[in-house]
């Protein structure tokens, strides 16, 4: 980890570089295990949508893209995973092959709502490309992502998409939000 200049970041967890690496990695498999298969990859909004658009690009065989936005029924969504459909994508996935893309991957209860919804489309397959996965000492996702970036440890973390009440989503890198910002 290194620290940076941001007046609320504590430090690094993933610089831009790492990131470039990371997701060229992800592209790059995705490629060959799709190769003839035109996927779709499905962005859960928000925070997906810099991860989506940085793995399309390092994706280099013929894919096409849709967008979802849920929200939770309540303010339950962290422990139930029961969501509630807010965009809907556009396009039928009957017969079709679907990546989901994440950003980061919790408890993973919200996709696997998201998961069960869209599997009564039936599509050819769908699997999980996730950018990071919060390592919790004893505590698995609930489901299991084909494609995984980074483990990432259990700190509150921003940037590269990841908010704190809809801030720090444009930063380029993944960092620690200092404790005294959020509490
Ligand atoms: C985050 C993230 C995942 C979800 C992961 O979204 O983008 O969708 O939480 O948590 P889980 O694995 O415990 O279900 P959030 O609800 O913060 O919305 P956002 O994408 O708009 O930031």
């Amino acid at each position: 980890m290194s620290s940076c200049n941001h007046p609320d970041i504590e430090s690094i967890v993933l610089s831009e570089d790492a990131i470039k690496e990371i997701v060229a990695r992800m592209g790059a498999k995705i490629s060959e295990d799709y190769k003839d298969k035109n996927p779709l990859i499905i962005t859960v909004l928000r925070g997906a949508f810099v991860f989506t658009a940085d793995l399309v690009r390092a994706i280099t065989v013929p894919c096409s893209v849709d967008f979802m936005a849920v929200s939770s029924y309540g303010d339950g969504v962290k422990s139930t995973g029961v969501v509630r459909i807010v965009k809907d994508l556009d396009t039928r996935i009957e017969g079709r092959h679907v990546v989901i893309a994440e950003d980061i991957l919790d408890s993973g209860l919200t996709l696997s709502y998201l998961i069960e919804m869209l599997e009564a489309r039936h599509p050819a397959s769908i699997e999980v490309a996730a950018f990071s996965v919060k390592d919790i000492p004893d505590k698995r996702p609930a489901i299991e992502p084909r494609y995984v970036g980074v483990h990432v440890p259990n700190e509150f973390i921003v940037g590269y998409g990841l908010d704190y009440a809809e801030r720090y989503r444009n930063l380029p890198y993944v960092g620690i939000l200092k404790p005294e910002v959020y509490s």
